[in-house]
């Protein structure tokens, strides 16, 4: 068995309408309530949060309620953001910091995602945070320095006893919404790295706790492969998690990869 319990979300980008989000949900939810090994959430659009979360307390909830970003301020003149209070009022329970869409679309610094990491986890929530290189990074042989930097930044300042809220998503932008996800064995190395610079900054108990997902074009077919390398704990499911079929059977996959061991 594998000592971390495998992490899957469902990224839902800026997509479903409230009836159709609701279906899936209904769906995600009915299907999972008996799977356990596996810790699963899903993100949606900010307008469903509300009736999403109803819907997962009405099934008493395995699935958690998660949030695709918030904003780094408490309160105030941010016209369009959302702040971390606003989203525990919508008993949201995690959030997504550092999206590779929000940094290379929207434009997000280093300095905005620590900014954002610290105020979900200083707020009680838990943190799923980002982090992956470009196609032009990898070729450039500088995937494993800009993840290191992307952790070393927005973990800055982080104490260590908030770590055990926050998980690392490898998320390669290259594997995103491309059909063209990491090998098992290159998602196995780059996590692995990324676990040696947690050891470097909290030591080895807590690089050892901490749970590292992938996220690039998991589907059914490629789930378990990708998941039952030693230190890939889960993934974060874009395009995947939008049908019922493809996102339980990932969800599954992560649970049996956990009970056959690493
Ligand atoms: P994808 O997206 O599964 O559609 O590649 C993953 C993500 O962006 O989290």
């Amino acid at each position: 068995m594998k000592s971390r319990t495998p992490f899957v979300g469902g990224n839902w980008k800026m997509n479903t309408t409230l009836s159709s989000g609701s279906e899936l949900v209904r769906g995600v939810a009915d299907a999972l309530a008996r799977v356990s090994q596996v810790d699963v959430a899903v993100f949606p659009p900010f307008p469903y949060l509300v009736a999403i979360g109803a819907i997962l307390r009405e099934r008493h909830g395995r699935v958690r309620l998660g949030a695709q970003d918030v904003c780094q301020e408490p309160d105030g003149a941010f016209t369009g953001e959302v702040s971390v209070s606003m989203l525990k009022d919508c008993a949201v329970r995690i959030v997504l910091a550092g999206h590779s869409e929000r940094r290379h679309v929207i434009g997000e610094t280093d300095k905005m995602v620590n900014q954002k990491v610290k105020a979900i986890l200083g707020a009680g929530l838990d943190c799923i945070l980002c982090v992956g290189e470009t196609l032009a990074q990898r070729e450039a042989g500088q995937a494993n320095q800009v993840n290191e930097r992307q952790v070393r930044a927005a973990l800055t300042q982080v104490p260590e006893d908030q770590m055990e809220h926050l998980v690392v998503a490898y998320e390669p932008v290259w594997a995103i919404g491309t059909g063209h996800n990491a090998s098992p064995e290159d998602a196995q190395d780059a996590h692995a790295k990324i676990r040696l610079v947690l050891e470097d900054l909290y030591g080895p108990r807590v690089a050892q706790q901490t749970r590292i997902i992938y996220g690039g074009s998991v589907k059914s077919a490629n789930a378990r492969a990708i998941f039952d390398q030693p230190d890939v704990d889960g993934g974060l499911i874009g395009g995947a998690s939008l049908k019922v079929g493809d996102f339980v059977s990932i969800a599954r996959s992560a649970a049996d990869s956990a009970n056959a061991g690493d």
